[in-house]
C-alpha cells in the first residue's frame, strides 16, 4: 500500500467507536461481581479479552501473536525493516468490582490509533508494535505487571509458583489453567535492540488534571510499591464467656494495624509516600467468636524508595509492638516491590511537544498508581499521558472518563507516536 505524511493532528480519534470497544470490553465480566468489572488477572475472562484485541488487529491487517507470559502484540510494519519499533499499549485485566478504564483506556487508543493509521495509510518509518500486556493489576496475586515484568526480564519462571492468591493458587498454576507455559516465559523477554520507544495513555486515577481544568497530561515518574501480608495469630473463643481482659483479639489487633498503617502513612506523605491496608480478612468470620486469626494485605507506594522501604519497615515494626501488647502472634510476609521509576526526558519532551502541536497545555505529573511502562522503561524509554478521571476516582465501578477525553487522548497519542516516528533514529 502507497503511504503518504500526514500532519500533526490529522489522525482524529473517532469517540463513537471508542465508546463501542468500551463497551465491548465492559462487557465481559464475572457475572456475580456487584456493579463494576470484575476480569481478573490469568482468568480466562482476561483471555477472552485479549482475544477480542487480537481479532480486531488483524482484521487491519496486522500480524498477531501471543507470547509465553500472555501479552498480545499486533504490529504494523514501517517503510524501515530495519528500524527497531515504536509500542503502545495497556492491559485489559481489572481488579474486582473495578471500573471500565483503567488499561482499557490506553488498549481502545491502541486499537483506534491502529485504525486511523491503516485507514489514513499514515507514513512510518518504523514498525508500530500495539502491546496488550497480561495481568498488570496486583489485586490478585500481590505483584502488579506480571506481563510487563516478564517481558522486561525483571520476573522470571522461577518467581511464578510461589506467588499465590487468596486461595492459594499460584501464579504459574493460573497461567498454565488458561493455556499459557509458565515454564517458557524466558522466550517472552524483550530485546531493547528491537525497540525504539513506548507510550501509554491511562487515565489519571486521582484527580489533579481535574483540579487545574487540564485535559492531558505527561507524566515524569511513576510510583515504586512495597506490598507485605500480614498474619495474625491469636486465639479464637466465645465473645461471651471471654472477660475483655483474658483475649487475644486478631480482629481488634488488625484494627489497631489499619490505624497504625495510616498514621505512618500521614507522618510520611510529604514525600510522596501512602500506606493503604485495602483487604483485611478475619476468621473464623463469626459474629460470636472473638478472632482467632487475620491477614491484612498493606500497600506502601512512594516516589522515593527509601521512604517508600521505610515507611512499610516502620508499619511491620509497630504492628509487631502492638500485637506483643495483645498476646497476638504477628508475621510479615513480603509479597512484591517495585521502585518509583522517573521517565526519560526524551519521550516526555515529544508528549509535551505534541500537545503544544495541538494546542493544548499539558500538566507535568507524577503517577501515584503502577503501570507497564514503569517495566516497559527497563527495556526502550518509556513515556505516559494522563486523561483525567472524574472525581479522582479509580479501582471502584464509580470510575469515570468524559468520552471526548477518552478521545482526545487517543488523538494526542496517535500524533505523539508518528512524532516519536520522525524523531526516533
Ligand atoms: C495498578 O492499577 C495499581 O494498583 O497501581
Ligand atoms: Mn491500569
Ligand atoms: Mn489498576
Amino acid at each position: 500500500m502507497t503511504t503518504a505524511p500526514v500532519a500533526p493532528g490529522a489522525l482524529v480519534a473517532d469517540r463513537d467507536r471508542l465508546r463501542a470497544l468500551l463497551d465491548q470490553f465492559a462487557g465481559l465480566s464475572e457475572p456475580v461481581s456487584g456493579p463494576g468489572v470484575t476480569r481478573l488477572a490469568y482468568t480466562h475472562l482476561e483471555r477472552e479479552a485479549h482475544a477480542v484485541f487480537a481479532a480486531h488487529m488483524e482484521e487491519l491487517g496486522a500480524a498477531v501473536r501471543t507470547d509465553a507470559a500472555g501479552n498480545t502484540l499486533a504490529e504494523l510494519p514501517g517503510t524501515d525493516r530495519s528500524a527497531p519499533a515504536i509500542g503502545t499499549g495497556s492491559h485489559l485485566d481489572s481488579v474486582p468490582d473495578g471500573g471500565r478504564f483503567d488499561g482499557i483506556v490506553g488498549v481502545v487508543a491502541a486499537m483506534e490509533t491502529a485504525r486511523l493509521v491503516t485507514e489514513h495509510a499514515a507514513a512510518h518509518r518504523h514498525p508500530l508494535r500495539f502491546v496488550v500486556f497480561a495481568a498488570e493489576e496486583g489485586a490478585r496475586f500481590g505483584q502488579a505487571c506480571t506481563g510487563s515484568r516478564i517481558a522486561a526480564g525483571l520476573t522470571g519462571p522461577a518467581d511464578l509458583p510461589g506467588k499465590r492468591d487468596a486461595d492459594g493458587v499460584s501464579l504459574a498454576e493460573a497461567m498454565t489453567g488458561v493455556g499459557l507455559d509458565p515454564a517458557r516465559v524466558g522466550d517472552a523477554r524483550w530485546d531493547h535492540a528491537d525497540w525504539a520507544a513506548f507510550v501509554e495513555l491511562h487515565i489519571e486515577q486521582g484527580a489533579v488534571l481535574e483540579s487545574t481544568g487540564r485535559r492531558v497530561g505527561v507524566v515524569d515518574a511513576i510510583s515504586g510499591s512495597t506490598r507485605l501480608r500480614i498474619d495474625l495469630e491469636g486465639r479464637a473463643s466465645h465473645s461471651g464467656g471471654t472477660p475483655m481482659h483474658l483475649r487475644a483479639d486478631a480482629a481488634a489487633a488488625a484494627a489497631e494495624i489499619v490505624l497504625l498503617a495510616e498514621s505512618v502513612g500521614l507522618r510520611a506523605a510529604a514525600w510522596g509516600t501512602r500506606a493503604t491496608v485495602g483487604r483485611i480478612d478475619v476468621a473464623p468470620g463469626s459474629m460470636t467468636t472473638i478472632a482467632g486469626g487475620a491477614s491484612l494485605w498493606v500497600d506502601v507506594r512512594g516516589l522515593d524508595l527509601d521512604r517508600q522501604q521505610r515507611a512499610a519497615a516502620e508499619i511491620v515494626e509497630s504492628a509487631a509492638a502492638a500485637c506483643a501488647r495483645r498476646g497476638v502472634r504477628c508475621t510479615a510476609t513480603p509479597l512484591a516491590e517495585t521502585p518509583p521509576v522517573p521517565l526519560p526526558a526524551v519521550v516526555r519532551d515529544t508528549l509535551v511537544a505534541t500537545c503544544h502541536d495541538l494546542g493544548l497545555e499539558p500538566t507535568v505529573l507524577p503517577s501515584g498508581a503502577s503501570h507497564d511502562a514503569q517495566q516497559v522503561n527497563e527495556v526502550t524509554p518509556a513515556g505516559m499521558l494522563f486523561i483525567p478521571s472524574r472525581d479522582g476516582i479509580s479501582h471502584d465501578p464509580a470510575e469515570d472518563t468524559d468520552l471526548d477525553d477518552v478521545a482526545l487522548g487517543t488523538t494526542v497519542l496517535a500524533a505523539s507516536l508518528l512524532r516519536l516516528d520522525g524523531e526516533l533514529p
